[in-house]
């Protein structure tokens, strides 16, 4: 996943504007990535990403699923 990729799926954020708002606010809780367009608030797909890019050292050189794949995770997360 790039940074001009969507990480948000549900309210179209991007990598980089998380990776920003991170570095920026620093949010103590995932809730508080809320204030970022909305980010996690949705279906609930990315909060796991949103949580370990939270937790990492170096947020904007963590490994992440291609787009792809990551929207197919998403659509069978969706239908269960
Ligand atoms: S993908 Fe972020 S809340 Fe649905």
């Amino acid at each position: 996943m790039n940074d001009e990729d969507d990480l948000c799926l549900c309210f179209h954020v991007s990598r980089r504007k998380v990776v920003q708002y991170i570095r920026v606010e620093k949010p103590r809780r995932l809730s508080q990535l809320s204030n970022c367009y909305g980010a996690g608030t949705g279906c609930g797909w990315c909060r796991p990403f949103l949580q370990r890019l939270m937790e990492a050292e170096h947020p904007d050189s963590e490994t992440l699923p291609t787009p792809q794949e990551y929207a197919e995770q998403r659509r069978s997360y969706r239908e269960k």
